[in-house]
């Protein structure tokens, strides 16, 4: 009998523990089903321009606790926005009919995109179009909708939290403020997991737009305390009342072509020419995506990866895995794929920050 097969593609920005979940999908459709799996290259790049291979067992085999993603990934290609250079100018085409031919051409019994909203979206229009898809919500920005939470994103917040914790020593003896700017885009969820993980005295989310006086308020007040240093956990997607975010660059070929960053050194000016005190910033940027992911995303990753099996073998295509209070879900992509999964502001860790005296800049 012919054995049945799978794709797995990884496609977004990589984050600990996606080969976490390539292992337990990979290992489960082998061992359980015995199918046969296939790597797809570079994300949605591996399709377009077909790239893939077989995994055997031995590729899975020891990747449970390595970071990065084993197929490669590609934060700009959309099939059905592919951009092509023409000189100094970007043309976009719509190759969704070759992407669709080239999976078709793998007889397989579904695709397994490992990925965030840009990934999920695009898998979602490719479901449309006929192709039999199962998603996994991966990104360290937990702003994906459907799932309470993503694997990735407690290794990120863990990463922050150590940094915020070694930001706190030179804070303290410098006396001096000091801003911690974090990813997240446009949401606020890794600055205040890490922001409350690390004890930070202020900080600021996207959901929250801050006002600068209240911040020196708030500074000022701790000096006149004693406490002559102040810790500022600042998402990368945090604006001032009335202001706007601030972006670092855009990447044309993105289909989510804004990048953001910088928003702490503004911020950081502004708190030392109000204020008088000396301030400094760091950006922990990419850090967050990097090494090993935690035990608890060791263990999510091997539950969504377990489940997709599950869903693939009972046809439940163009849908997610995902958490919610605690149990595995299965969500609809065109869920997921209605935008951002902001906090809300009535999240009950806000309501225990304030309660404690922390600040959110308003
Ligand atoms: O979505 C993950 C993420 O790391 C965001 O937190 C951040 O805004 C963005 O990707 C950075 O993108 P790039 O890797 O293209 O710089």
């Amino acid at each position: 009998m012919k054995r049945k097969r799978i794709a797995i593609l990884t496609g977004g920005g990589d984050c600990p523990g996606i080969n976490a979940v390539i292992r337990a999908v990979a290992k489960k459709a082998m061992l359980e089903k015995e199918m046969e799996v296939i790597g797809i290259e570079d994300g949605y790049h591996g399709i377009v321009n077909p790239r893939w291979r077989s995994l055997e067992y031995e590729d899975v085999s020891g990747i449970l606790t390595l970071g990065g993603t084993i197929l490669g990934t590609s934060k700009t290609v959309n099939p059905y926005r592919y951009a092509v250079r023409k000189g100094n100018r970007l043309e976009f085409k719509n190759l969704s009919e070759i992407t669709v031919k080239n999976l078709k051409s793998l007889n397989i019994e579904s695709l397994v995109c490992i990925g965030g909203d840009g990934t999920l979206g695009i898998a979602y229009r490719l479901f449309k179009d006929g192709v039999p898809i199962v998603g996994v919500p991966k990104t360290i920005d937990n702003d994906l909708r459907g799932t309470d939470i993503t694997f990735g994103f407690d290794s990120a917040v863990s990463i922050a939290t150590g940094g915020i914790d070694r930001i706190h020593t030179t804070a303290e003896s410098l006396h001096r403020i000091m801003i911690v700017e974090v990813m997240g885009h446009t949401a606020g969820w890794i600055a205040l997991y890490s922001g409350v993980a690390g004890g930070g005295d202020i900080i600021l989310i996207p959901e929250i737009p801050y006002d600068i006086h209240r911040i020196a308020e708030k500074v000022k007040e701790r000096n006149k305390k004693g406490k002559r240093f102040s810790i500022v956990v600042i998402a990368e997607g945090a604006k001032p009342e009335g202001g706007d975010i601030v972006i670092q660059r855009f990447v044309k070929e993105s289909s989510d072509p804004i990048r953001l960053g910088g928003i702490g050194f503004i911020l950081g000016e502004q708190i030392e020419r109000i204020t008088g005190l000396e301030t400094r910033t760091v950006v922990m940027g990419h850090l967050l995506r990097g090494g090993s992911p935690t035990p608890f995303d060791r263990i999510l990753a091997t539950n969504l990866g377990a489940k997709t099996v599950d869903l693939i073998e009972d046809k439940n295509f163009g849908c997610m895995v995902g958490i919610k209070e605690n149990s595995l879900v299965v969500v609809p992509l065109k869920e997921v794929a209605k935008g951002p999964k902001l906090i809300p502001l009535n999240h009950p860790m806000i309501k225990a920050a304030r309660s404690l005296g922390t600040c959110f800049g308003d």
